[in-house]
C-alpha cells in the first residue's frame, strides 16, 4: 500500500487527487478537511472507496495535527508515504488590490499579508513538522506543495499581473520553505517539491466573485482581473498569452492532477526542492 495525506480535500484540486489516487486499491488516502460542510462529494466518494479516510483537522493548530497524525499512524502502522500540502483561498478580499492601492491601508496591507502568509507557509510547515515522524518510515518520502505561477517572479515580470500580493508572496515564500526543508532532510532520502499545477477549473480557478467589483477601495482594472466576467476573462487570458499565446481558458481538473501525479512520481533524489510546473518543467505554466 501507499499512503497519501492531501489537506484541502473538500473540493477542486484536492478532491480530484482524492479521486484519481483512490481509484487504486493499493493507494491509501488520508482526505484532511477542515469542515465537513463542504465535504458532500468527497464524502460520496469516501462511502463507495474503503481506502479513503476523512480526517477534520485545523492546519493552523499544532496540537490538532498531532491529532491527526496519531489518527493517520493507526491505520498505516507509523508511517506515511506522501503528503500534498494542497489546502489554500486567495485570502482577504483585499487581493484584487495592487501594491500601491494600499497606501494609506496600512492595516489591510499587514492583513492581506498575513493571512497569505499564515495559510501558505506556517500552516504548511505545522502540517509537514506534523507529518515528518511519519514520512521518515514511509517508502516514498515525499511533501509535496501545490504552489502557483503566481509565485514565480518571472510569471508576474512577463504577465504585467498586479493583484494578489499577499496570494503570491506567501506561495513563492513557501517555495523556498520547501527547498530548505529539502536541503535539511536530504540526508534523510526525504524528497521535497513545490508544484504549480497549472490554470485549472475549480472554484479557485474560476477566479473570484464579481461582487469585488463594486468595491469602490480598490482598482477596478485590478479587481476585473480577478473576476469571471467575460470581458475579463478576455483581459486576462490576455495577460496569460504573454507566457503562453495557446492558452484559452483552465483545464479540467482530472488532466491537471493526472499531470501533477507523473511529475510527483518522477521526483527524485536530484530534483528534490525544486519549484515545477505540472509538465515537470520550469516554464510551461499552462
Ligand atoms: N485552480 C487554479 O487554477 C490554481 C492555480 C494555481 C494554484 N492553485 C492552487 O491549487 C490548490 C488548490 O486550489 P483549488 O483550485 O482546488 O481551490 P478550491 O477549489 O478553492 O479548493 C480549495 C480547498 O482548500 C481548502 N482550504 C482553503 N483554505 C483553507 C484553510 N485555511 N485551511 C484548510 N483548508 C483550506 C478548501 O476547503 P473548504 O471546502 O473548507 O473551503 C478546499 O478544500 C491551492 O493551493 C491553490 O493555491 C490553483
Amino acid at each position: 500500500m501507499v499512503s497519501w495525506a492531501i489537506t484541502g480535500a473538500t473540493r477542486g484540486i484536492g478532491l480530484e487527487y482524492v479521486n484519481n489516487l483512490s481509484a487504486d486499491s493499493n493507494n491509501e488516502v488520508f482526505a484532511l478537511i477542515r469542515s465537513r460542510t463542504t465535504a458532500g462529494a468527497l464524502e460520496d466518494l469516501a462511502a463507495d472507496r474503503k481506502n479513503i479516510h476523512i480526517i477534520e483537522t485545523d492546519i493552523s493548530r499544532p496540537e490538532k495535527l498531532k491529532e491527526t497524525a496519531a489518527e493517520i499512524s493507526k491505520s498505516t502502522n507509523g508511517s506515511l508515504d506522501v503528503v500534498i500540502l494542497n489546502a489554500s483561498s486567495p485570502g482577504p478580499d483585499t487581493f484584487a488590490l495592487s501594491p500601491s492601492d494600499f497606501r494609506g491601508k496600512e492595516e489591510a496591507l499587514e492583513n492581506e499579508f498575513y493571512e497569505n502568509v499564515k495559510a501558505n507557509i506556517i500552516s504548511n510547515i505545522y502540517v509537514i513538522d506534523s507529518l515528518v515522524d511519519l514520512i521518515r518510515k514511509g517508502h516514498e518520502k515525499k511533501i509535496v506543495f501545490i504552489s502557483s505561477q503566481s509565485g514565480d517572479i518571472e510569471f508576474n515580470r512577463i504577465t504585467g499581473l498586479t493583484a494578489q500580493i499577499g496570494y503570491s508572496v506567501s506561495k513563492a515564500g513557501m517555495n523556498l520553505v520547501m527547498t530548505k526543508i529539502g536541503a535539511e532532510l536530504a540526508q534523510e532520502g526525504i524528497k521535497t517539491l513545490s508544484l504549480s499545477p497549472g490554470w485549472v477549473n475549480t472554484d479557485a480557478g474560476k477566479l473570484m466573485p464579481r461582487e469585488i467589483l463594486s468595491m469602490q477601495m480598490i482598482d477596478i482594472e485590478a479587481a476585473k482581473a480577478v473576476t469571471g466576467d467575460p470581458d475579463v476573462r478576455k483581459w486576462i487570458i490576455g495577460a496569460f498569452h504573454k507566457v503562453d499565446p495557446n492558452v484559452e481558458g483552465p483545464r479540467p481538473v482530472e488532466e491537471s492532477v493526472a499531470d501533477q501525479l507523473r511529475v510527483i512520481g518522477n521526483l527524485s533524489a536530484a530534483e528534490s526542492g525544486k519549484f515545477l510546473t505540472h509538465h515537470g518543467n520550469h516554464d510551461q505554466w499552462f
